[in-house]
């Protein structure tokens, strides 16, 4: 490092989506934050977030019946004293919330709450219809924005963590004018979202390419559940257009699938039909769709009101409008996509990792809060919850304060692909979605596994640019998961092994492991 420009700072938060936000705003009462997002602000996870925020805060609702449905989707791998804060400190985190100002949808003056897979009563809370992250990230980044103590540093890539002695004090940080700078800094802040780039369709936007959890990895950070990805039961299928989330609240408000014949099958797999937790519509989807040769299903919302649709879904009326499907009147071509990342950077309750000084929260994060599958609209809940816990920990280092000059740092170089980075990231994909998708099984896994590794040991080393380091954290990601899915000898959530269909119970632990750290299997 010793030719590379330095700058100090007392903390560094990397990420700009819910947890992101809350974590640098609840910092900068303590000192000085630099804000980091490889785009601009909106470019995050939280932005895409349509149905809303989970709460149990109605008087006909109890935060034991949110508990209980949060640890019957997660399918017996949620950690019961994460999920109990989540619920508790949410409800009252949502309603500090309103406090200040958010302004979350009503009906009738009170709040217009809605229902999702999985929940058994309306509890989910949304703002302009179907763009609660937008409305939520825009609100809580003009807070940010008016605070002198947020550094933000936009187009800013983050390469790499500064580690030292098991402890972080910052990262190594590349932008196109000024090159590379090593931020340092008492402690750490990683909130960089999902990886929903690992697969050719996802709800997620270009920049999820879990940039995170594969710098904490080659850190030295613990790994956990990475077998565990999510995949949104209905995104629009059509040829040429990106797979745009239908919210999983048309179906809450009414919406049903179809079959190519037109007949309803969600009543065969679930006694909730449509609104059974997210990881059995996606399979049923699949399957069905197996079944008929079809790259789609449909959602028929032809029964709702359509002034209804139009003023309570706007983004997706007009979305599917562009695309020319009118949606009061035709059904709409659906098909699974990549939307979550259950697993992530292992974390303890205050979401530090086994590196001191480096937090983890948000999708990035696995302090076990979705187990095998997140319940629906939990996830802004737990940027909330868990984005102030970690900055409220990591806040403490201050009375730690280490001299930052003169630091040794180890940081794990990145690489960059011989192949040119879109052939390697579409050959990634076709891997990823043929052999570790919503099916797997052990042949396929192991062949996934060994072109994986064939994909990464083509690669030289030399620093590049962002889009080579952002396949190569996804290359690491990949190889992760499917060690992961491979060790994991059962079917559980969204991690399903059609050559062992079965959960078992001497499986109900987590995966958990850390670079030079093999799995006995
Ligand atoms: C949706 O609106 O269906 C997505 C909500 C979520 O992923 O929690």
């Amino acid at each position: 490092l010793d030719n590379i420009k330095k700058v100090e700072t007392d903390f560094i938060v990397v990420g700009t989506g819910i947890a992101g936000l809350v974590s640098a705003l609840e910092l900068s009462s303590k000192g000085e934050v630099m804000l980091f997002t490889k785009g601009d602000l909106k470019d995050c996870n939280t932005e895409k977030a349509q149905g809303g925020i989970a709460a149990a805060i109605s008087n006909y609702d109890t935060v034991k019946l949110h508990i209980a449905d949060t640890l019957q989707a997660g399918a017996g791998l949620c950690n019961p004293k994460a999920v109990k804060e989540l619920v508790t400190t949410g409800r009252k985190e949502v309603k500090e919330l309103i406090r200040s100002g958010m302004k979350f949808d009503q009906q009738a003056k009170e709040l217009a709450l809605t229902k999702e897979g999985g929940h058994s009563c309306r509890r989910v809370l949304h703002a302009g219809g179907d763009a609660t992250g937008r409305e939520l990230r825009s609100f809580l980044a003009q807070e940010v924005l008016d605070l002198a103590r947020v550094n933000i540093k936009r187009e800013r890539f983050v390469i790499d963590l500064l580690v030292t002695d098991g402890e972080c004090y910052g990262a190594l940080v590349y932008d196109q004018q000024e090159g590379l700078t090593a931020y340092l800094a008492q402690a750490v802040i990683l909130a960089t979202g999902g990886a929903g780039q690992l697969y050719p369709a996802t709800s997620n936007p270009k920049g999820a390419t879990g940039d995170g959890v594969a710098m904490a990895y080659r850190a030295g950070a613990e790994m956990m559940d990475l077998e565990f990805i999510q995949f949104h039961p209905t995104t629009l299928q059509l040829a040429e257009v990106p797979n745009f989330l239908i919210s999983e609240a048309l179906r809450g408000e009414g919406a049903v699938l179809r079959d190519q014949s037109g007949t309803r099958f969600m009543s065969y797999h679930h006694k909730l039909a449509e609104l059974a937790p997210r990881d059995i519509v996606a399979r049923a989807i699949y399957q069905q769709m197996q079944q008929d040769s079809s790259d789609h299903v449909y959602l028929d919302a032809t029964e709702l009101e359509s002034g209804f649709i139009e003023e309570r879904f706007p983004t997706i009326y007009q979305t599917c409008l562009e695309a020319g499907i009118d949606i009061t009147k035709e059904y709409i071509p659906v098909a699974p996509a990549a939307h979550y990342l259950m697993g992530g950077i292992k974390t303890d309750s205050n979401g530090e990792t086994n590196l001191a000084r480096l937090f983890a929260c948000g999708e990035t994060a696995c302090v076990g809060v979705h187990g095998a599958n997140r319940l629906a609209s939990n996830s802004l809940l737990e940027g909330l919850v868990y984005g102030r816990r970690a900055a409220k920990q990591a806040s403490q280092y201050l009375n730690k304060m280490v001299d930052l000059k003169g630091l040794d740092f180890s940081f794990q170089a990145q690489r960059e692909t011989k192949n040119t980075i879109k052939e390697v990231k579409a050959v990634l994909n076709n891997i990823m979605i043929d052999k570790v998708g919503i099916v797997r099984n052990k042949e396929g896994l192991k062949q996934a596994s060994s072109q994986i590794k064939f994909l990464l040991t083509n690669l030289n080393y030399n620093l590049s640019s962002p889009a080579d380091w952002e396949v190569q954290n996804l290359l690491t990601i990949a190889q992760l998961t499917i060690k992961a899915a491979l060790v994991r000898q059962e079917s559980r959530g969204a991690h399903y092994r059609e050559d062992i269909p079965d959960s078992r119970r001497d499986w109900k632990k987590h995966s958990v492991f850390k670079r030079e750290q093999e799995w006995e299997e």
